[in-house]
């Protein structure tokens, strides 16, 4: 039975749901940073605490406030947010990465505040690629059965279409589903309202028409829990 049942089918599951943006900095008052703004990531933690499960919510950078019931655990850098969670993830059932993280970090931020030059020039930055968690904790499991789950925001290019890149993005990443938002118009950012299509590594495609976050978020606890051992 699903939360809008009432059901507590997720009673006595520990999940982990990161959200958020993260932010690499350049200097001790800028970073580089990017639109999410962490309400679907805070609307599954909310979804799987109604459902029963005992919730960690991984939060990078988000303004909102903690959802009731739910352990939040707050970090800034890509790096940072690998670290919280890997270290959850070894308790849970499951993990769904809402978060976005930064792909790239300056490779040798400033420890004080970077000043113009007199002569007009510009400061070249160097980056360096941070870890992928997702792909991290897919291919080394915590924990046998555990179920992980991604997010892809994709505009589809001239290599594939937006269905394309996520099949492509979820073999690549090792986990078992993977959440597809197409965001060529940029309308997603913010909004109360999402849809996507789920796949699963088993094939599935689960497509959730245009709705709130929160109703996509009960159909991603539908997916995990049909694919949770029983236990
Ligand atoms: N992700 C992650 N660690 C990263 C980057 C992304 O765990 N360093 C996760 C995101 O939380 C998301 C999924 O991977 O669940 C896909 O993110 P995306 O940015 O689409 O994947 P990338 O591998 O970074 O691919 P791209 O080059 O398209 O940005
Ligand atoms: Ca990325």
């Amino acid at each position: 039975a699903r939360g809008t049942t009432g059901g507590l089918d997720l009673a006595g599951r520990h999940v982990v749901v990161s959200a958020g943006g993260t932010r690499e900095y350049l200097d001790p008052v800028r970073f580089l940073g990017n639109r999410s703004s962490g309400l679907q990531g805070y609307a599954l933690a909310r979804a799987a605490a109604a459902r029963g499960a005992e919730v960690t919510l991984v939060a990078a950078n988000v303004a909102l406030p903690d959802p009731a019931g739910v352990k939040v655990v707050r970090v800034e850098t890509t790096v940072q947010l690998r670290d919280e969670v890997v270290a959850a993830a070894a308790a849970a059932d499951a993990v769904v990465m809402a978060a976005a993280p930064a792909d790239f970090r300056p490779t040798d931020p400033s420890g004080t505040k970077i000043k113009k030059a007199a002569d007009g020039s510009a400061p070249a930055i160097t980056l360096a690629q941070n870890p992928d968690i997702l792909h991290e904790i897919s291919t080394q499991r915590a924990r046998a059965g555990q179920v992980i789950v991604g997010f892809a925001a994709e505009t589809g290019d001239d290599t594939g279409s937006v269905l394309d890149l996520g099949r492509a993005k979820l073999a690549r990443k090792g986990c078992d589903l993977l959440v597809v938002n197409d965001v060529s118009g940029g309308a997603v950012f913010g909004s109360p309202e999402n849809e996507a299509v789920i796949l699963g590594a088993d094939g599935a495609a689960v497509e959730v028409a245009r709705g709130s976050k929160s109703a996509l978020a009960h159909v991603i606890w539908d997916e995990v829990t049909r694919r949770l051992p029983s236990g």
